[in-house]
This record gives structure tokens, sequence and C-alpha cells, in this order.
């Protein structure tokens, strides 16, 4: 992976969390605004959480999901064996996100979450949104996210809101077991 070595090098004091699983009541509540995101207990949540989202090979995690009830995510889109075809991006911290603007356009793509292990779900979203947040040197960033990213971020928007995946399926038959999902995964009309 491209980031690796940077991250071993500008990292050494961060360290894997424990990830909330399936049933932690704090999975299910509202987390609460940062108001200090540029003071040290902050900042080393970010990087811990980058190193955690890493170790896991997940695309994304919430702070919810190492059992703080924060506004604060990462969004961490690159291929890797559970998602191989995700775009690359560097890992990016979101704090005190809104989402502003949606489409109407909703589009079902197969997602898994680092709290639900062993699931994946085919789950609508919407195809593009456009969102406020603060970044982790306090800039207020807009953007608006299409795809595989904004699918990204409405999942683990949704962490912040005590919702899964699982609150947005469609139907419990979009629900699989990863050995199943991954029987299914090389047919072509089901990759997104
Ligand atoms: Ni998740």
């Amino acid at each position: 992976m491209i980031f690796r070595g940077k991250q071993l090098i500008f990292r050494q004091m961060t360290q894997v969390l424990t990830i909330t699983q399936l049933g932690n009541p704090i999975l299910q509540q509202k987390a609460a605004a940062i108001d200090n995101f540029l003071d040290s207990d902050c900042q080393n949540l970010i990087d811990s959480l980058i190193t955690t989202v890493q170790a896991a090979h997940g695309v994304g995690i919430a702070a919810p999901q190492v059992a703080r009830s924060l506004r604060l995510f990462i969004v961490a889109s690159h291929p890797n064996p559970r998602y191989p075809d995700a775009p690359m991006m560097p890992p990016t911290a979101v704090i005190n996100p809104r989402i502003l603007r949606v489409s109407e356009e909703m589009v079902k793509g197969w997602e898994g979450c680092l709290s639900v292990p062993n699931w994946r779900g085919f789950v609508p979203r919407h195809q593009w949104i456009e969102v406020a947040y603060y970044d982790r040197n306090g800039r207020e960033i807009r953007q608006v996210f299409r795809d595989f990213v904004a699918r990204i971020f409405q999942h683990e928007y949704d962490h912040l809101e005590g919702i899964l995946f699982l609150d947005r399926l469609a139907s419990p038959a979009d629900l699989y077991s990863e050995e199943e999902y991954q029987k299914i995964s090389n047919i072509a009309e089901y990759k997104r």
C-alpha cells in the first residue's frame, strides 16, 4: 500500500484500537459534536482511527466504532482485499460533518462494516451528496462526493447517528454472509 511507509514514520505513537461490535449500545447512540478538534486527544484519536482502519482493511471507520461517541470519522478508500475496486484516496478525517444536499437517485451497492464482521449488505445510498465538514487542521471543507466514496461517507455518517447498514437494507434478502458474498462478487452485474 502506497501510504504505509509514511504512516509508520508519522504515526509511531498511534495504536490499533479495539473495534466496537454489533450489540454494543454505543453503536446506536447519536454522537456528540467535537469542540476542540485541534487538541492532542482528538488528533491522537484521528491517528489511531487511521491506523485501526488500515490494519482492518477497511475503507472507513467512525469514532463510535472505537467506543468514542464523537462526530468524527475517517474515509480511507483504497483498493484492498475487502474492497478490490475501491478508488485510491489519502485517509481523510471528517469532523462535525453535515450533509447539505443529496441526489434523488439512489444506487444499491455492497457494503460491509468492521462492527458487523462476516456480513455484507446490498445497500441503497444516494448517488451523490454535497457535504460540509471540518478537516483535522480546522478548515471548513465543502465537497461533493459521488459513487463509492459517497457511499462510504453516508455509511460513516450513519454511525454518528446510531444507524448501521443493517438498518438501511430494503429487504433481509439483501443481507449476505461473507462466504456467500464471495461466491457472487465476481458476477459482473453485482460489481459496482
Ligand atoms: Ni461501519
